[in-house]
């Protein structure tokens, strides 16, 4: 018996304490449907879909928490997301569940290096030096 108490309160503690996508869809469709898509349509806020795939889940939570303290360094002019009365667990629940969305991420892009070329005009016998992506 004992053993069981304390296995369901580890199990309880360690729920509450990670985000949980299927609470975060619904903090989603509660709190933020009405200004931002998934998967394009149209609102005021940008697409949840492209968020996900320029965001880190840590920025998305934070820029929700406090949009305005945070909206220059995101690049906007200016700030008409309001700030929401939630818990902090229910941000980290919708960026979770935002983050979600998209799996493969811009950063996951490898850039290859460039190579330079030198290539010469036969006709004029000029050099131009030409940058390729191999
Ligand atoms: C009343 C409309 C509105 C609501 C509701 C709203 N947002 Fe926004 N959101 C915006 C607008 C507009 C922007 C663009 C920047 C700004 O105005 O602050 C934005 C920007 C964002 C960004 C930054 C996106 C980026 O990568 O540049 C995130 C993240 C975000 N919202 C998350 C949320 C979450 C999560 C919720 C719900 C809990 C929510 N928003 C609710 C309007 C809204």
């Amino acid at each position: 018996m004992k053993k069981l108490l304390i296995s369901l309160t580890l199990l309880i503690s360690t729920t509450t304490l990670m985000a949980d996508i299927g609470a975060g869809e619904k903090v989603y469709k509660e709190n933020c449907a009405i200004c931002h898509t998934i998967n394009g349509g149209g609102g005021l806020g940008p697409d949840f879909n492209m968020v996900a795939y320029t965001r880190h889940k840590e920025e998305i939570e934070h820029y929700a928490k406090d949009p305005y303290s945070l909206y220059k360094s995101f690049r906007y002019s200016a700030n008409a997301m309001p700030t929401l009365p939630l818990e902090d667990q229910q941000f980290k629940d919708v960026a979770d569940y935002i983050s979600s969305l998209q799996p493969f991420k811009k950063w996951m892009i490898k850039k290859q290096p460039s190579k330079k070329m030198i290539v010469k005009n036969e006709e004029n016998n000029e050099s131009v030096e030409v940058k390729t992506r191999t």
